[in-house]
């Protein structure tokens, strides 16, 4: 008999069903009377707070080590609590937000960055994140697109993927690992209007292309937990939606890992309708899968009666619980129940060089150049800088879901510029203030400013926690403050870059039309100002691509980039308009920077690409080559992107669609050849029901950027 099962043997029923549930730390620490606190909220006693099974939000090791030892004097069979957090871009040294970092289209970067999140987070007392989120995103009104890959499953699955193994490594017992637990399973992405929370309504073929397959990635790449969506998908709320969290997860999937719902999920059956009382809501949740409920009291309080009462059986329930205790040995905390956890050594490790050094890197490869008339880079040898807008001296550039991670430790633009010129005459002036709805601006000292610099660095973007969960917006602009303050300063002095920050994809339309470079640092994390000013003065080069279309306006969205024809086309590349087009009168079709987009100061030329045979028949592959030089003097990386395009097929497919990518880096004027192998799989697509289905016929083969290609080739599917 191995240990889960001698333990699993001694458990009481209720004592499997406290497995079963998490509550916050608060509980914990705030002890006080059982009847007041916050134990009172979650209706729980001393007595039955000693047979927890899971923890929420541990703000340290010190206080997880004291609750840890507190359970274990307490709970009759001496089980270790396991202590979550979301650890989603770092946890006190901060990264790039995952959209931003996906766009380094590099995922061994993205696995060092989870690595080191992890070791900090172990550290501090956390054994297991709720992360990698692998929603398949494409209206960027959605606050929480901050926290995807953007709008190519492949990408955030290949991206989820890196970061659930930078978690995890390769034995999670190890100290400096902590578990994954991909989320929100499943199209949490696709509420209705960009609205948080908000009803998704996919139809199958949409589900199995678009949205399922990056969960899945994740999954393969060994996620030991799994966190079902808050929205209902298709008439039901994922926590009970059995055709995702049966069919699909677990008869199709096979995946045998944990599931925690998220946050009050359970009890929210109530108000989202489909669950007259806690009981049912508990009912309908286990049976659905969801082993862990997170900071409801329905499965304490219901779960035992539901056993009795002959609704739910005591085999399931062991199934579950262990489920949970499979984890926990796992993490090896059995053996140590603290997993290394230790405030000293992790206060020593916190930002430390070596930390930093890859929030910088990170944030360097993650900075996408949107626009460059040539001004970029600029030479370190100039005298007189402005810094100007609300970013210039800003230290909120962390962006949401930064865990421990605090503003002042945040490097400005300020402080990156000036570190790296310590020569210049520095002026800077914030011109206005950083809230979305800011109207008043200081346009006078901005434009003096402008006027007697050499060059400006214009600092603009989205306040740092106008993205992130229950952020929608219907505006993607930026404040009318910040507008007025463009307008003025890139009049005044056309030496004028502009570094954005943000967690979204914004519609900037005039700013592009204006200003002759345009830097999009996003959210880049601690290290934010060194590594903008690194990449302003060239001693960095870009090398960031969009995963996110940047719209014209937010009434485009969603607009993406594998977007499908109609019968009457869009035309707005023609010279000639089609009056009965699929186009607005008073918009373009296309965004404003696609998926696929961002510029380099080197100068990559595509010189050939080649295909090693002309008919891929099934299961077999054919070879292609990228031949690419590097025309310039300055060394540099480009992402390689390949595409397909199926003209004729039983459904309509996607203009181009990106079937393989690899960043490969060169030397001044180095030639290159890249290769891939195009294989059978990545040309086959889902049917009405959602099937994976292959068809013969041509498939035209792309490279270059989305919407801006280069090279061309096809070949036949026989
Ligand atoms: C709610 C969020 O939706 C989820 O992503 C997060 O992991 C949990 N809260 C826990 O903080």
């Amino acid at each position: 008999m191995d240990r889960i099962d001698s333990i699993l043997e001694k458990m009481s029923l209720e004592e499997k069903i406290f497995q079963l549930t998490q509550y916050p730390i608060s509980v914990f620490i705030d002890t006080k009377d059982d009847l007041d606190g916050p134990r009172k909220a979650y209706q729980l006693s001393g007595k039955n707070i000693a047979l927890l099974g899971t923890v929420i939000n541990p703000n340290d090791a010190d206080e997880m080590i004291k609750a840890q030892e507190e359970h274990l004097r307490t709970d009759p069979n001496h089980i270790p609590l396991v202590f979550m957090r979301d650890v989603i871009h770092g946890y006190r040294t901060i990264y790039p937000i995952p959209l931003a970092l996906a766009g380094s289209f590099n995922p061994e970067l993205a696995e060092e960055c989870a690595k080191m999140a992890a070791k900090e987070a172990a550290l501090s007392g956390v054994q297991v994140t709720f992360a990698p989120m692998a929603d398949y995103v494409r209206d960027p009104r959605w606050g929480r697109v901050l926290e995807s890959g953007g709008e190519e499953p492949l990408v955030t699955g290949i991206m989820g993927a890196a970061q659930a193994r930078g978690f995890q490594g390769d034995d999670l017992s190890d100290k400096d690992h902590i578990a994954a637990c991909v989320k929100h399973f499943a199209a949490y992405g696709a509420g209705e209007a960009g609205r948080e929370y908000n009803l998704a309504e996919v139809s199958l073929r949409e589900l199995y292309e678009h949205y399922l397959p990056a969960y899945k990635m994740c999954i393969d790449a060994g996620v030991k937990l799994l966190m079902p969506s808050f929205n209902s998908v298709n008439g039901v709320p994922s926590t009970v939606n059995s055709f995702l969290m049966k069919k699909v997860l677990k008869e199709e999937w096979n995946y045998d890992g944990a599931v925690i719902s998220d946050m009050y999920a359970v009890s929210e059956l109530i108000p989202h309708g489909v669950a007259e009382d806690l009981k049912e809501a508990a009912e309908k949740a286990f049976t659905n899968g969801c082993d862990i409920e997170m900071c409801s009291s329905s499965y304490v309080l219901y779960l035992k009666e539901l056993v009795e009462e002959g609704r739910i059986s005591e085999e399931k329930i062991d199934e579950a619980a262990r489920r949970v205790l499979m984890l926990k040995e796992r993490l090896g905390l059995f053996e140590d129940p603290y997993h290394g956890a230790d405030q000293k050594a992790a206060e020593a490790f916190y930002l430390c060089d070596e930390n930093r050094a890859l929030a910088r890197r990170a944030a360097e490869e993650s900075a996408v150049l949107l626009k460059n008339d040539g001004l970029l880079p600029l030479s370190p040898d100039v005298k007189r800088v402005a810094l100007i807008g609300p970013f210039a001296d800003s230290h909120e550039i962390k962006g949401a879901w930064s865990c421990k991670g605090r503003d002042e430790e945040c490097v400005s633009m300020e402080e990156g510029v000036r570190k790296l010129l310590p020569d210049a005459e520095i002026t800077v002036v914030s011109g206005c203030g950083i809230a979305w709805n800011e109207t008043d601006a200081d346009l006078q000292a901005a434009e003096k400013a402008a006027n007697s610099a050499d060059v400006v660095l214009l600092c603009l973007g989205e306040e740092q926690f106008c993205s992130g969960e229950a952020k929608s917006r219907t505006d993607l602009s930026l404040s009318p403050a910040q507008t007025a303050l463009a307008r003025t300063v890139l009049a005044a002095n056309p030496n004028t870059a502009v570094v954005l920050f943000t967690g979204r994809p914004l519609a900037i339309p005039e700013l592009s039309a204006k200003a002759p470079a345009i830097l999009c640092m996003f959210f880049p994390g601690s290290e934010g100002g060194n590594a903008a000013a690194n990449l302003l003065f060239g001693i960095a080069n870009p090398s960031g691509k969009l995963t996110m279309s940047f719209p014209q306006s937010a009434a485009q969205c969603p607009v993406y980039y594998d977007r499908t024809n109609t019968g009457r086309p869009n035309w707005t590349d023609k010279a000639e308009r089609l009056r009965y087009a699929s186009d607005y009168i008073d918009c373009a079709t296309l965004p404003l920077y696609s998926f696929g987009h961002g510029l380099s100061y080197s100068n990559f030329v595509y010189e050939e690409m080649k295909l090693s045979a002309k008919e891929l028949p099934k299961s077999g592959s054919i070879g292609l080559s990228i031949k690419i030089k590097n025309e310039s003097d300055i060394s540099g990386s480009e992402v390689v992107q390949v595409y397909m395009k199926d003209p004729v097929a039983s459904v309509v497919r996607p203009l181009q669609k990106l079937i393989a990518f690899k960043k490969v880096s060169f030397k001044p004027h180095e030639e290159k050849t890249v290769l891939f192998e195009l294989n059978d799989s990545m040309f086959l697509f889902c049917d009405m029901e959602g099937k994976r289905i292959r068809e013969t016929g041509r498939i035209e083969i792309m490279t270059g950027e989305a919407d801006h290609f280069v090279l061309k080739d096809e070949f036949e599917m026989i």
